[in-house]
């Protein structure tokens, strides 16, 4: 059992740990900067984004204005307005960085000194720089490379978080209204060794994205379990808006299910692919003027209902019209994943169908990333910062890690040398467990869980579904909270209890919210409610 000590410890190493990393590393050079990461470097929702990232950008047609009136129309009412101005003002800044660093955005056919700006849902212009299909992967290999050229950077491999440390580990009472819980570093399972080491930091950095897994269909791969979250929840930190779980309208349909979901990028209907039944037949005008190009909620919401009135299990995405070459040229890994699957989107239809793939909500950040624990901060996906209110905008994500990431950079630049180690954080006590007799019994459980949330929390919710799951998760909890005081930690264990406090934080918020609003739709209150409140728990 090691203890490691370092000035920054970054959780994650995707956009926003990553981007974090490196400018700290860059403002203090005799500062070390430790990022730990629960399988490779590389394996991050990050990896798979694929339309772009949204940034106002060509100045003669696109203004500020805008790119915030489009976010906040997107959120539905929820959305913090500072919040808002200051991503989509600091944002082409931080695309700017990017690309100095090294990251390829696509640029025009005919003008090579203008980038190629794509649209998507809900944006009324062409702001999405892109990368082919393969955004997410060409700034996740920027990073990496950035990152390792600098020698106060040392990236930790399958070393899996499972715990913050507060005062509660040095024997001090600490509940959700304690007002100075502090934040020392964290616990982590070195995966290789099976040690559980003790962290010790003077700022810790939650970066661990999302959530998808704790749905049966998503788009997420099968690092996004929550940790970072739940982890905070845990250490009694502010998780808030947990409800507006987003679902990406169109995932591709495979019959054999697969995990993750394979996405088709909104950019395909920003690039003229449209939505049709089996028949071939439009029907998104029945649901919103923008038609296919609407945003994600309600698009994915009309699908919902086409597919449940027909008793399907997809709808269609036509892309027939579209010129083969140019198609190509922009989707190659979708048009060779569709190939692969025996679908020829040149001549076939697309079988598509929601999945789910972005959490709104979690840890609840201020301006600056500080979350409710001193020295504790939080960016991308796990965080909740504001932007994105009852319902993101597409391509805002990528845009919103990188902006946080830096300015948790520049308020931790004076502040860590005011923060001390805290030694006398004691190693982690793994008494009285045995090696787990039977891992069905967390598999099992993981299958449960995904579908209690698949079933009662998922598009359409209401009363009686919510109910139903709140039981079927106190039950589950109850199992697995049993295992865990048990069982030697493994990071299935854990991240099956992750999970579960995040299928509660979701259900619960959506409980509590007795309107339909964004992403949270209720068939018991169908409509808006006049008065607007954020779910903190
Ligand atoms: P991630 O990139 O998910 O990184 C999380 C990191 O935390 C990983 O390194 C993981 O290993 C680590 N981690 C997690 N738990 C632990 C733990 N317990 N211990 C140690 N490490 C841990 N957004 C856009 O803006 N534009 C797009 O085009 C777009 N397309 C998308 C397409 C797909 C298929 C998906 C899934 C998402 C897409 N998104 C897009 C959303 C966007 O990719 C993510 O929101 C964003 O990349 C999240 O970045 P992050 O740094 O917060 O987390
Ligand atoms: C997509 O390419 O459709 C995903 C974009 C996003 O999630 O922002």
């Amino acid at each position: 059992m090691a203890r490691i000590k370092t000035d920054f410890l970054v959780l994650g190493s995707g956009i926003a740990g990553l981007t974090f990393a490196i400018k700290a590393a860059q403002m203090h050079p005799d500062r070390r900067v430790l990022v730990l990461t629960k399988t490779d470097t590389g394996e991050s929702n990050t990896r798979y984004a694929q339309g772009g990232v949204a940034a106002v950008w060509d100045m003669e047609k696109d203004t500020y204005e805008k790119h915030i009136a489009d976010t906040l129309d997107a959120g539905d009412g929820l959305c913090k307005r500072d919040i808002v101005e200051i991503v989509v003002h600091e944002g082409p800044e931080r695309v700017r960085e990017i690309i100095e660093w090294g990251a390829r955005f696509d640029r025009e056919k005919d003008d090579a000194n203008r980038y190629d700006l794509a649209r998507e849902g809900g944006h009324s212009e062409h702001r999405i720089l892109h990368y082919k299909d393969l955004t997410g992967w060409e700034m996740q290999r920027t990073l990496m490379e950035t990152a390792r050229q600098f020698p106060n950077i040392e990236i930790l491999e399958h070393y899996f978080a499972l715990d913050l440390i507060t005062q509660h580990h040095l024997g001090r009472m600490v509940i959700r209204v304690t007002p100075d819980i502090e934040c020392y570093g964290c616990y982590a399972l070195h995966k290789e060794t099976g040690e559980i080491d003790t962290i010790l930091s003077r700022v810790t950095v939650l970066c661990t994205g999302g959530a998808g897994q704790v749905y049966k269909t998503t788009t997420n791969p099968v690092i996004a379990t929550g940790d970072g979250i739940a982890m905070t929840y845990r250490a009694k930190g502010r998780v808030e808006n947990m409800e507006f779980v987003q679902f990406h309208p169109t995932a591709l349909y495979n019959p054999a299910g697969e995990n993750p979901a394979f996405l088709i990028s909104e950019a395909v209907r920003g690039f003229g692919g449209i939505l049709k039944t089996a028949e071939g037949e439009e029907f998104m005008h029945l649901y919103d003027p923008r038609q296919s190009l609407a945003p994600r909620d309600i698009v994915a919401r009309a699908i919902d209902s086409e597919m449940k009135k027909r008793g399907t299990d997809c709808m269609y995405l036509d892309c027939r019209h579209l010129d083969k070459d140019a198609f190509v040229a922009h989707f190659p890994t979708i048009y060779e994943k569709c190939l692969s699957l025996g679908i020829d989107p040149m001549k076939d239809l697309i079988p598509v169908a929601p999945a789910c793939h972005y959490m709104c909500g979690g840890i609840r950040v201020d301006a600056w990333g500080r979350s409710s624990i001193h020295r504790l901060y939080a960016a991308g996906e796990c965080s909740s910062t504001g932007l994105h209110g009852a319902n993101r905008l597409a391509s805002n994500s990528l845009l919103e890690a990188m902006v946080f990431a830096h300015r948790i950079a520049h308020d931790t630049r004076e502040r860590v040398g005011q923060w001390t180690y805290q030694d006398d954080v004691p190693d982690w006590n793994a008494e009285g467990t045995t090696d787990p007799q039977e891992m069905v019994l967390i598999t099992q459980g993981l299958k449960e869980l995904k579908e209690i949330m698949s079933y009662y929390v998922g598009i359409v919710r209401s009363n009686i579904r919510l109910k139903r799951a709140l039981d079927r998760l106190f039950l589950l909890y109850q199992e697995t909270e049993d295992l865990y005081r048990t069982t030697t930690i493994s990071p299935q264990l854990m991240e099956l209890r992750n999970l579960i406090t995040i299928a509660y934080l979701i259900t619960r918020s959506a409980s509590h919210r007795r309107e339909s609003r964004g992403l949270h739709y209720t068939t018991d209150y169908p409509n808006c409610q006049p008065f607007i409140e954020h779910s903190v728990l």
